[in-house]
This record gives C-alpha cells, sequence and structure tokens, in this order.
C-alpha cells in the first residue's frame, strides 16, 4: 500500500471506527451560580500559549497531510476553515514530506490558504533539530507539535519499536528550533509521571490527547492480520488525563484534547485546568459529511455556546473558568482518587 492510499485509509478507518465518547467528561458537573454578577457581551475567550494571544481556546488539532490530492484537498479546506473562524490549526505530521519533498506542497497549500492564522508545525519525536527546523520553515509554522505515539507505532506491524532517546531529542529541539513548542499526545494521554518529565523543558504548553475520542490502537487493529486488541481500550482518558498534566507539570501550560466535540466538553476542559482546546475527528467528520460551511458553523456554535455557560459559571476569562468548582463522579473520580490527585 503507498502512503498516500494509507493516509486515506487511516481517514477512513478513524472515521468509521467513532469517537467513543469514554473521555470521562461526562461525569463532571458545573456548579451552577443563580447570581453570576456577568454579561454575555462582556466576557473574553481570549488565551495565550507560549506567549502569542489566542482569540479564542478553540483550535484544530493535527490531522492529515501529505499524500495524494485527496488528503491536500482537506488539508486546505481546514485551513481555510480556521481563518474564517480565526482559529489556529495544527497541520498533520510533516515527516513524510522531508523524505519526500513533492509531498511538502499539501503543507505549503494549507499555510497559503490561512497567511494570517497562528500554524502549528507537526513532526514525531523521532525527528532531529534540523528536521524540525525544516518543518517550521516549510509552512512558516507559528509553533512546532512533537507527537508522541508509542501505541500507533507498536499497534502497526511496520512501526517503530525502539523509543529511548525521545526525551533528549525534544529538549535539544526547544533549544534550537527557535519557534514555541507543543509536546502532545496522540488519544492515548500524557500521564503525571510523562508530564514530570516534560516539565523540566521549555515548553509552550503540554497537550494531553486523552483517551474517548479517536483511537488509533482501534485504526491499525482494524487494518492488521496480527491486532493488538490488548491496545484498544489503553489509555488516560481525557479528563483524568487534563489533572494528570496540570499536576505532574505544574510549570506548564496545558492544553486539552482527545474526543473533544462541543462547547460542554471544552468549557469542562477548561474547568479541569486546560488553557486551550484542540479538536481532531469531530471536525474531520463534519468537514466530510457537511462540507466547510457545516464545519464553520459549528465552530462559531461553540465559541457561542461557550460564552453562554461562561456567563453562567460567572466566568470573565479562560483564567476565570480554572478557579470555577466542579463535581466529579464515576470512574474519573475513582481514578483521581487512587492516584491522590484529588
Ligand atoms: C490524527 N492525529 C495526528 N496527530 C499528530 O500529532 N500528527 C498526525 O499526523 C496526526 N494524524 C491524524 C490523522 C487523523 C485522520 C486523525 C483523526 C487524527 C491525532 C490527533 O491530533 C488527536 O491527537 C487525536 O485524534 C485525538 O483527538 P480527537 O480526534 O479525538 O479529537
Amino acid at each position: 500500500m503507498s502512503r498516500s492510499e494509507r493516509k486515506i485509509d487511516h481517514i477512513h478507518y478513524a472515521l468509521s471506527t467513532g469517537q467513543s465518547r469514554r473521555t470521562g467528561l461526562d461525569e463532571l458537573q458545573f456548579v451552577h451560580r443563580s447570581l453570576p454578577g456577568s454579561s454575555v457581551t462582556d466576557l473574553s475567550l481570549s488565551t495565550e500559549i507560549g506567549g502569542l494571544q489566542w482569540s479564542s481556546p478553540i483550535f484544530v488539532n493535527a490531522m492529515t497531510g501529505g499524500g495524494g490530492q485527496a488528503t491536500a484537498e482537506i488539508n486546505t479546506q481546514l485551513a481555510e476553515v480556521a481563518a474564517a473562524c480565526d482559529i489556529p490549526m495544527a497541520v498533520g505530521s510533516q515527516m513524510a514530506a522531508l523524505r519526500h519533498p513533492e509531498e511538502s506542497a499539501t503543507f505549503k497549500a494549507a499555510r497559503k490558504a490561512n497567511p494570517n492564522g497562528l500554524m502549528l508545525a507537526n513532526i514525531g519525536s523521532e525527528a532531529t533539530v534540523d528536521e524540525a527546523k525544516a518543518v517550521c520553515d516549510m509552512i512558516e509554522a507559528d509553533y512546532l507539535q512533537i507527537h508522541l505515539n508509542v501505541i500507533q507505532e507498536l499497534a502497526m506491524p511496520e512501526g517503530d519499536r525502539d523509543f529511548k532517546g525521545a526525551l533528549e531529542r525534544i529538549a535539544a529541539i526547544c533549544e534550537q528550533v527557535g519557534v514555541p513548542v507543543i509536546v502532545k499526545e496522540t488519544g492515548f494521554g500524557i500521564g503525571f509521571e510523562t508530564a514530570k518529565q516534560l516539565n523540566e523543558l521549555p515548553l509552550a504548553a503540554i497537550d494531553t490527547a486523552g483517551f474517548g475520542g479517536t483511537n488509533f490502537a482501534a485504526v491499525e487493529n482494524e487494518r492488521s492480520e496480527r491486532p493488538l486488541s490488548f491496545f484498544n481500550s489503553w489509555g488516560i482518558p481525557t479528563a483524568v488525563s487534563i489533572v494528570e498534566t496540570s499536576s505532574g507539570a505544574p510549570d506548564q501550560t496545558v492544553i486539552a484534547s482527545g474526543g473533544l466535540q462541543n462547547a460542554e466538553d471544552v468549557v469542562k476542559s477548561l474547568v479541569l485546568g486546560a488553557s486551550a482546546a484542540g479538536l481532531s475527528g469531530f471536525l474531520l467528520n463534519i468537514l466530510l459529511t457537511g462540507g466547510q460551511e457545516a464545519l464553520v458553523d459549528h465552530i462559531q456554535q461553540i465559541k457561542t455556546d461557550m460564552k453562554m455557560m461562561m456567563c453562567a459559571l460567572g466566568a470573565k476569562s479562560i483564567t476565570d473558568l480554572h478557579h470555577s468548582p466542579l463535581i466529579i463522579g464515576g470512574q474519573t473520580e475513582q481514578w483521581l482518587r487512587v492516584r491522590g490527585l484529588k
């Protein structure tokens, strides 16, 4: 199978295996306030990540790139939507485009479609400093995302089996790449121990990318003749992962992602301590089934609904949300209690 066929295959499997909605966010409840002292017209969705200002905390998180015409079109369409909604966008892994320079055109086209917006380059933790610089140059990136994807690699018959030296490579990239660096998971969640290791680095943020949304173990296992099905339910649910990351890396900014679909998911993630929230699979699904207009509508709706919820909670800013109370039940509460994180 060619690389471009594999990318399309990924998209189809990612969409058909769907999102499990096991993020744990439905086990959280806001505490209503009858005298919030707030007004919908007097609150701000803006947030700051790595010294740059975002007009709202939501963004299109890394998905596809490289490959053939179909993935190129998806990237350009996502970039146009990001520009229309004034939200940042991360492109998918650019590693293949370094090895096959003809593929860089699809990434450059995405930047062209979103010339003034914030764009995040994306590469794996196997990258060298020079590779990191090259992917940033390719899209004139405002940030670099470095993804951690141990489980997907292990689940892929042709995937990596050696994950030594990643932390040291990330540290070297942070020092030399020249743009703020975000380390992200890919749907299995950053835990306390990993966050503690990352806390030592000069990062712009850690993106938790928890379990409960797109599941790349399930995606790879669907395609594999020898599926590693024990990885299908492996991972740290999104709600828990935000708390684990905030506790393990108290000096870092936290970005929430993994199965986020709507404003309620986003606001709960922010109350748990995140400063921004990335959405991937759910947005891709809307784009491919409803088109760009439907996707713009959905993103604008999230922003409008966020303001309604912030008003009801008496929060004028994303920082205020961090101080809102939240009732935590079910397995999320149990997990946090067992880990001593409550
Ligand atoms: C991804 N994701 C991803 N992440 C990354 O860092 N580099 C990549 O190239 C890709 N590629 C990719 C392709 C497709 C089709 C999807 C759906 C996702 C992972 C993504 O950024 C995110 O971490 C997970 O999908 C979990 O978030 P959602 O999808 O549950 O919102």
